[in-house]
């Protein structure tokens, strides 16, 4: 018989059982509404059953391309009344690309990753794309199907755009015929503008070619937002990302459902006190959570948007006092747009955790919001900025202003952060607001720790971004500033004025339900991304890594790796075991000695660890000048030792590597190595590149940059 202890216990079990499932039941019922109409039928079967005219795949890792996608779609629509799919490659037949109705277009709209490489949704396609024996459901031949071609890009990486160079350049081998130029969108600069440069010339090309006349449907919603009477408040996402997280479900962490991983230690890197700047070491605990990773990797961090931004939107769009509303949010077309977060949800959830309200104000974005100005005056200037470009690049960009701060701007209101509750409200619907702001992306860091010495956490080593606009005003990065803020309410650090610190946007830490606090500890929600930046195998060819300022952090992960392989080589082959293993030299710079030298006090044990093998070359780049008086960079200190570089590379199959900002610094020591292989082989400097290039195919010169 059971005790009544036990059945208590049944009770309390499958009452709990019970709320899982029920909210898991809410919550895919939910998703299972966003999925498109008649899933079984290929996209053929979709386009022709429900009389679209354009499909629009997309190739995205970060959302960017997605939100064009939709972007594209809905415009089509609005100006034209042509409906259309907007599909992942990754759930689709594309091998009956062929079967294209011919009064249909594909647009293809794709973002470049790695070296030049196409997204993890879109690797499938591409290589049966470009394979030599390509096989369509009626054999090669694509000369029915005509394509726009929209590709994003960051000119930072020397294969530039190189996704869609390639898919266009396939297309048009295989007989395709390619509707207007291609686009290509500089994530560099302003992808938005180079957009907005590119689509009208596309659209008047496209409606040539598909004979569609302008002025059909003005305005479209892409989504009905219901503000809930009558809800169950345990399932209603408060900045949760998955439903697994609403309901507390452990494990099943990914990209789409990142694990919120407590912050075990965070400190300052630069020494107190001498620099301008802040860079925090982070880390984070993995254990129990079935995250793991490799040496190389790169983890993403999802911010929150800071208070002072998250309060003024909600000011500016009157829902303050609305702020913890339930609302819930169904796509009216799912096959052109999808709810982007989880709900239902709330206002100040939707502001805080899912859409973008930190970055820069797009004209796009301005332009969604201009009919509905609360006045005249408001609705004039917000027009003329949303369609002059100049004006908007010397008030809007210029100044630095997000979305809330520009529309306070035109209704004549304070931007101060203490006046936002009496700006003037704007009575936007807010399906629009969803649909014209981007959604807060996660930011990537390299991996600073090495799973062979801490298999349970992971470590960031992060430089808080901070810069002026032209008035002189301070501007914060959004996830550096995030990390940096929480990094100070974990140690209870108030910075004073004068310190680099000082002025950090406030954000709200606790996360949702408070889940995001665990005893005077902060929880931060990451996932790991593969990557291919690789130490080679044999601990016998050398390893040449370059990696100034924060671009040393891969490097930390790279050396704690040989660590934890020469411990146990040690232990297996005994105290002289490293001594057939080749020299690892690591090129790092930074501004001074005492200042900004990161892990200074951990590179001479590693050193020891490894028998010496560790070879550490630094500029300080001012404190040590060259002999003509300019600065001495990491490239300077190559070059002094090109004959033991090109002994590496040319002799010894050696790898180089090199981390960190991508534009001066990468391109500077890649121009130098260059030359080294110039030198050392006595061939000319095409030849040099072209053995750069070599290199790089093979996979033993490895770049990891940003800009
Ligand atoms: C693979 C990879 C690895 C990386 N590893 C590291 C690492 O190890 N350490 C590290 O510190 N960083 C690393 N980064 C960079 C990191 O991902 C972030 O880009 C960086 O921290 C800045 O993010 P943020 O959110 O703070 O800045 P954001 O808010 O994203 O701002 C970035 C830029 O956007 C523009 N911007 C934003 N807001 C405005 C505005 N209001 N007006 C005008 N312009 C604006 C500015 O140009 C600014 O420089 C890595 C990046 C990649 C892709
Ligand atoms: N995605 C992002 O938005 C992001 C994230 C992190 C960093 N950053 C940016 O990336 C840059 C690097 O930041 P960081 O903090 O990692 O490093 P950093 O501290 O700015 O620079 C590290 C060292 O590299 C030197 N350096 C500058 N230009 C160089 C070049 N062309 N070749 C070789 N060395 C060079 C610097 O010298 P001097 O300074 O003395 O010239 C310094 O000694 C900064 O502009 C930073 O704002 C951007
Ligand atoms: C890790 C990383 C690697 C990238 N590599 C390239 C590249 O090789 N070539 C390029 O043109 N752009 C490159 N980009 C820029 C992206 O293509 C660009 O940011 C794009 O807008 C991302 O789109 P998404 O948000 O849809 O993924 C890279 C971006 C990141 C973060």
């Amino acid at each position: 018989m059971p005790g009544i202890l036990t059945i208590v216990l049944a009770a309390v079990i499958g009452l709990v059982s019970v709320y899982f499932l029920q909210g898991l039941l809410i919550s895919s019922k939910k998703e299972e509404e966003v999925q498109p109409e008649n899933d079984e039928d290929d996209f053929i079967q979709r386009l022709v059953q429900q009389k679209r005219r354009i499909v629009v795949f997309y190739g995205s890792q970060t959302g960017t391309a997605e939100g064009f996608a939709i972007h594209i779609a809905r415009e089509a629509k609005e100006r034209y009344g042509v409906s259309s799919l907007v599909l992942d490659f990754e759930n689709e037949e594309m091998e009956k690309l062929d079967q294209l109705p011919d009064d249909c277009v594909a647009v293809f709209v794709m973002a470049t990753y790695g070296e030049g490489e196409p997204t993890d949704n879109a690797v499938q396609f591409m290589d049966f794309l470009q394979s030599s024996d390509v096989a369509f459901s009626n054999g090669d031949n694509l000369s029915n199907v005509n394509y726009v071609a929209l590709g994003l890009g960051n000119k930072t990486y020397e294969l530039y755009n190189e996704t869609i160079k390639q898919l266009d350049s396939r297309l048009r081998e295989l007989g395709a015929n390619r509707v207007g130029e291609v686009g290509m969108g500089d994530d560099d600069t302003n992808i938005d503008e180079d957009y907005l440069a590119w689509k009208d010339p596309m659209f008047e090309a496209l409606a040539a070619h598909m004979g569609l006349e302008e002025g059909a449907t003005g305005e479209i919603s892409d989504y009905a937002v219901t503000e809930l009477e009558e809800y169950n408040p345990k399932a209603v996402f408060e900045g949760e990302h998955h439903p697994r997280a609403l309901n507390s479900v452990k494990g099943g962490h990914d990209a789409k459902n990142p694990f919120a991983a407590l912050v075990t230690e965070a400190r300052e890197l630069f020494v107190d006190g001498t620099a301008d700047r802040s860079c925090v070491h982070m880390e984070f605990d993995i254990s129990d959570s079935g995250v793991t990773y490799q040496h190389g990797d790169h983890v993403a961090v999802w911010p929150v948007n800071a208070e002072p931004q998250v309060e003024r939107i909600l000011a500016v769009l009157g829902l303050s006092s609305k702020r913890h509303q339930p609302i819930s949010i169904k796509s009216l077309d799912p096959a052109i747009a999808k709810v982007p977060f989880p709900q239902p949800t709330t206002y100040e959830a939707i502001f805080r955790y899912y859409l973008d309200v930190s970055g820069l104000a797009s004209r796009q974005s301005l332009a969604a919001f201009v009919h509905h100005a609360p006045n005249e005056a408001a609705h004039e200037k917000l027009q003329q900025l949303s369609k002059d470009k100049d004006l908007f690049m010397s008030t809007v960009a210029a100044q630095g202003l997000r979305i809330g701060e520009v529309l306070q701007m035109v209704a004549g209101d304070s931007m101060l952060s203490q006046d936002v509750a009496s700006s003037t409200p704007w009575q936007v619907s807010f399906d629009r607001v969803i649909s014209s702001l981007p959604r807060l992306a996660p930011r990537y860091y390299s991996i600073s720790s090495s799973p062979k010495l801490f298999p349970n956490k992971i470590d960031i080593t992060t430089v808080a971004l901070r810069f002026q606009n032209e008035q002189g005003s301070d501007l914060y990065g959004l996830a550096s500033n995030f990390v940096s803020a929480l990094k100070m309410k974990q140690n209870n650090e108030a910075p004073q004025l004068g310190d680099p610190r000082y002025g950090t946007p406030i954000y709200h830490l606790d996360g949702p339900r408070r889940k995001y606090v665990d005893q005077e500890k902060y929880r931060v929600p990451i996932s790991v991304r593969r990557s291919t930046f690789r130490l080679p195998t044999s601990t016998k060819v050398p390893i040449i890594m370059v990696g100034p300022g924060t671009g040393v952090a891969p490097f930390r992960s790279f050396v704690q790796d040989r660590v934890g392989t020469a411990i146990k080589t040690k232990e297996k082959l005994g105290p002289d075991a490293l001594r057939d293993w080749a020299d690892i030299t690591l090129y790092y710079g930074c501004r001074r000695n005492n200042e900004d030298f990161l892990y200074s006090d951990e590179w001479p044990d590693y050193q020891k660890q490894l028998d010496d093998k560790l070879k550490l070359r630094v500029s300080f780049s001012r404190e040590v000048f060259k002999e003509d008086g300019s600065k001495k960079y990491v490239q300077d200190l190559i070059w002094e030792d090109r004959a033991g570089i090109a002994d590496a590379m040319l002799n010894k199959n050696g790898y180089f590597y090199i981390c960190g900002e991508g534009k001066g610094m990468a391109q500077d020591v890649e121009a130098v190595l260059e030359r080294i292989l110039v030198e050392s082989k006595g061939i000319d400097a095409q030849d040099g590149h072209a053995e750069l290039k070599k290199l790089k195919e093979r996979g033993r010169l490895l770049l990891d940059v940003w800009s």
